[in-house]
């Protein structure tokens, strides 16, 4: 059978409004150019982020209603730990309400002013919590992630002799751990492969230094390693889910994606010492060890959803829905990176509007026309979100200046994407008018939420 159907059908729906041109023209002007700031009811089809914005599935919802609400030792955590445990094979597991939270817990128990953190690509919040301690997060991407046209299948593998150079630099003195990001979200949501996983465990145990998983899409990252990776087309993606931990000494984890529910997150480690320093902090920001800011019933619905995310024809339909969009934009000639990632499509902002420089910011100009076209959030993954300061505080600007358009998971059918297309296509096609933007407001961390724009 060539096509692919939704493993699910829809029991429950929610409207979505429809506003004209002019009404979105001025919810924009509104928002100060800022799509983060507009009311979610003034978008038609909300790309934004996969993030806490899944449909969940009629088991989650049962067992929502199962969730023993005790502030100490509750049924749900039991649950929660054991399906944790069982995909993991980590020990010490701590609830979190999202992924920061644990990335927060991690960098403030370990991190030392003028530490080093290697990653394939640090994702924003990971950044920021790493640089509120005065460490410094660096990205050891592979070349071809930085290429947004080359074919290959992982691309977000992290460099290996720039791992080794580093810690030959730097030592474990300076890197209390190392981290890899599956599936590579900055990096156009590109997969990791078990070998690169593997050879970062090799390398980084040679120095004792632990390496740490940023887990978010680790589902997706194991069908990719079941599809691409040689050796891995007879394994379950659970055994291979299992097996990409089995490398982690501990591991974040945002459960607003791969745990298919609209919140939660955890952090597990091995190491008991560490263990118990991050329930300390735990406590004092979170909350008690088995609930650590959820509610019962959220443990319940995350504890189903990561295995939800494990079933292999879910993420046959799940791949099949952003290789549809990938495939129409490359027939269209729009410049996307190449090839589809697992959660999004990612437009290739510099390539789209070649006439728009780096610090008049391609990504925003393409993100407020889809709006404006077609009332589509996307949102900016470039210079905005990941430009750095040079010693005289000018921005060096991102690497990439791209637009993802994320893909809620079980919400958007395929006449949302065919609509999607066509916004798409508009805009492509009046690409020479979109303009610049400069920045009139801007906080001093993760300033993409809240800054304001102006058109150039
Ligand atoms: N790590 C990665 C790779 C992420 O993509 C995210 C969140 C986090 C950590 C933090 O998790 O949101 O639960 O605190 N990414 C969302 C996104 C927000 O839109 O990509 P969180």
């Amino acid at each position: 059978m060539k096509t692919i159907i939704e493993p699910f059908r829809i029991k429950t729906t929610e409207p979505i409004k429809l506003r004209t041109r002019d009404e979105r023209a001025e919810a924009l002007k509104a928002a100060m150019n800022n799509v983060f700031l507009l009311d979610a009811e003034d978008c038609s089809i909300d790309l934004l982020t996969d993030s806490g914005t899944g449909a969940m599935s009629t088991r989650q919802w049962a067992a929502m209603m199962m969730g023993d609400e005790s502030y100490a030792g509750s049924r749900s955590w039991k649950t929660f730990e054991k399906t944790v445990r069982e995909i993991t094979g980590i020990k010490h597991v701590l609830p979190t309400h999202q992924g920061r939270a644990a990335e927060a817990i991690l960098a403030a128990t370990l991190l030392r002013k003028g530490d080093i953190v290697p990653n394939n690509s640090h994702f924003d919040t990971t950044r920021a919590n790493i640089e509120f301690q005065g460490a410094i997060a660096l990205n050891l991407l592979c070349a071809d992630g930085l290429d947004t046209e080359k074919e290959a299948h992982f691309k977000g593998n992290m460099d290996i002799d720039k791992l080794k150079t580093c810690l030959e630099e730097h030592g474990s003195e300076k890197i209390p751990f190392c981290m890899v990001t599956v599936t590579n979200n900055t990096g156009g949501g590109q997969p990791v492969s078990m070998e690169n996983i593997r050879q970062i465990k090799q390398v980084v145990s040679a120095y004792d230094i632990p390496l740490v998983i940023d887990a978010c899409r680790f589902a997706e990252n194991a069908y990719f390693i079941h599809e691409n990776e040689p050796g891995y087309g007879d394994k379950s993606l659970l055994e291979i889910a299992r097996e990409m931990f089995s490398y982690g000494d501990a591991a974040t984890m945002s459960c607003k994606k791969d745990g298919m529910s609209n919140i939660g997150g955890f952090l597990i480690c091995n190491d008991d010492k560490w263990a118990e320093q991050f329930r300390n902090l735990l406590i004092l920001r979170e909350g008690f060890p088995t609930y650590g800011g959820l509610a019962g019933r959220d443990l319940e619905a995350i504890a189903i959803g990561l295995m939800e995310a494990l079933e292999y024809d879910y993420q046959v339909y799940r791949h099949a829905t952003v290789t549809y969009l990938y495939d129409r934009l490359i027939e269209l000639g729009v410049p996307v990176v190449r090839p589809a990632g697992g959660h999004a499509v990612f437009l290739d902002a510099g390539k789209f509007l070649p006439h728009v420089p780096s610090d008049q910011y391609p990504g925003i100009g393409i993100v407020n026309s889809l709006y404006i076209e077609g009332g589509v959030r996307g949102v900016e993954i470039g210079s905005v979100m990941f430009a750095q300061k040079d010693e005289n505080g000018d921005e060096i600007p991102s690497p990439l200046e791209l637009v993802r358009l994320a893909f809620p998971r079980r919400v958007y059918t395929q006449s949302h994407f065919d609509y999607l297309i066509e916004i798409i296509t508009e805009a492509w096609q009046h690409r020479e008018q979109i303009p610049g933007y400069r920045i009139t407001y801007q906080p001093e961390f993760l300033r993409h939420f809240t800054c304001h724009f102006e058109e150039i």
